[in-house]
């Protein structure tokens, strides 16, 4: 074959920053599967924070110049103001954000710049990189949570008092309150903060210093570069702390599991705003129309945040399995950890931003709240207490007579407390007067004083505590 015809032959020059022993520059399709600067150019930041980490303890250390050294922090600060104006110019060729910066670290300052990569490798810079990313991602989404939390605390003391359906098998069940509700979201979204704030710990070990793999001859200070990037400490071995993405399979789980309340809530958001519901109306910032249909309101943010649940549990499955069976140390497999760490970040920081937006803007419908409880009989569980407590029946035989007078109602096409006496004696005599005390939706709500429980003071007491332990 002919290869100066072939697309993906050699190119004639070899990499500037491993080219060394090549002859010949990588193929087309090569440079295409090997780099990944389209996506990694994201750690430019952390990037240039671990160079001048490393470059001033490099110098503190003596094992460079300190006029070299003043070279590099100067030129890595020079290429920081570059990135951020727009101003650089990515390239593939260099394949990905290190060589990148580090290539254009030589144009602007010269020879001195070789001089930075002196007892470091690519594989603790990009494990440094991403934990440094994936930190900022955690402080960044525990803030959206705890906004979250906030607007869903607000809703729930603005709602404390007011009755709704609370659903089994979303079939009604028995009455709780609208704020009930929401201060349920506020404890599981407050469990993803406890989450990510834990996987923080593992995330926080600095992995500098490990160079390639096994360490390095120089007599580097590896406290002190953790110190300047704010890690707790550095990583004790070596081999580890180059080949760990344990951090960020953790940190995609606490994601994925977060996912999965937002998406509950949006589609608990969806049914509610449907007419047949209409326990609550999407502000017009948070809903869309229809092309065909002029009446719709779609609750689209909702249903994309449902959605978006779907992409974060895939990047928690594809990085799983990137790393089965990788052995030690690093494996460039380790490249693909940062698509998905990337897109579960920025699809459930939006999701978060989504259902913050779509809570506090809503309004709640206390009517309609009402008006559903008519439905479903969900004072019966009141009932059969009452059976017990007051006629002292077991509570299994008490469930019998209360589905018998159900059963009543229902063919009578009534509520449970607007059935007579004469009808509930009927079923069984001992009933008496009294037993409408309970059958209200107001009399079940204010019941339920056992801890935790719906009760309107102690939803108010609970969205106050919530304001304590969580804003
Ligand atoms: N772009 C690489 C990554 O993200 C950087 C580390 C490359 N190391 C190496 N030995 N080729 O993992």
């Amino acid at each position: 074959m002919n290869e100066s015809k072939n697309a993906n032959s050699a190119k004639p020059a070899a990499n500037s920053m491993w080219g060394g022993r090549y002859a010949n520059s990588p193929s087309e399709i090569m440079e295409r599967i090997n780099a990944s600067i389209d996506f990694d150019r994201r750690l430019y930041r952390q990037d240039i924070a671990g160079s001048k980490a490393h470059c001033e303890m490099l110098i503190a250390q003596g094992v460079i110049a300190s006029d070299d050294g003043a070279a590099i922090l100067g030129g890595l600060d020079a290429v920081l103001a570059e990135i951020e104006s727009g101003d650089f110019e990515f390239k593939t060729a260099l394949e990905d954000i290190h060589m990148n910066i580090e290539a254009r670290l030589k144009e602007l300052v010269g020879d001195a710049a070789g001089r930075l990569h002196t007892a470091r490798s690519r594989n603790d810079q990009v494990a440094t990189d991403i934990r440094l990313w994936v930190r900022d991602a955690i402080d960044s989404l525990d803030s959206q949570l705890k906004a979250l939390q906030e607007a869903l605390i607000a809703k729930a003391e603005t709602h404390a008092g007011d009755a709704m359906p609370g659903f089994t098998h979303l079939q009604p069940a028995q009455p709780v309150t609208f704020g009930h509700h929401m201060l349920a979201y506020v404890e599981m979204y407050g469990r993803d903060r406890a989450r990510l704030a834990d996987c923080r710990k593992r995330v926080n070990e600095s992995p500098l210093g490990a160079a390639a793999l096994a360490g390095t001859s120089f007599p580097i200070d590896r406290n002190m570069t953790a110190r300047a990037l704010g890690f707790d400490r550095p990583l004790a071995n070596s081999l580890d702390a180059v080949s760990a993405r344990d951090f960020a399979l953790e940190f995609l789980a606490a994601a994925a599991i977060c996912a999965s309340h937002v998406s509950r809530q949006a589609e608990e958001l969806v049914i509610w705003c449907a007419p047949q519901f209409g326990f609550i109306r999407l502000s017009d910032s948070f809903s869309t129309g229809s092309s065909i249909m002029p009446q719709k309101r779609n609750p689209d943010a909702a249903e994309l945040a449902r959605a978006k649940a779907g992409r974060i549990y895939g990047a928690l499955t594809t990085l799983l399995v990137v790393i089965k069976g990788l052995p030690l140390a690093y494996g460039k497999d380790m490249q693909e950890d940062k698509e998905p760490v990337f897109d579960a970040t920025d699809s459930l920081s939006l999701m978060l931003a989504a259902m913050a937006g779509m809570v506090s803007d809503m309004t709640v419908a206390p009517d309609a709240l009402r008006r559903a409880l008519a439905d479903g009989f969900p004072t019966a569980t009141d009932l059969a207490d009452w059976l017990v407590r007051v006629l002292d029946m077991p509570f299994r035989d008490a469930h019998h007579v209360t589905g018998t007078l159900v059963g009543v109602a229902e063919a009578q096409g009534v509520a449970l407390d607007a059935l007579s006496l004469d009808a509930m004696q009927a079923v069984e005599p001992r009933i008496t007067q009294d037993v409408f005390s309970v059958l209200s939706i107001d009399a079940s709500v204010a019941s339920r004083t056992s801890e935790g429980g719906t009760a309107v003071e102690l939803v108010r007491q609970a969205a106050a505590a919530a304001r304590e332990r969580f804003l």
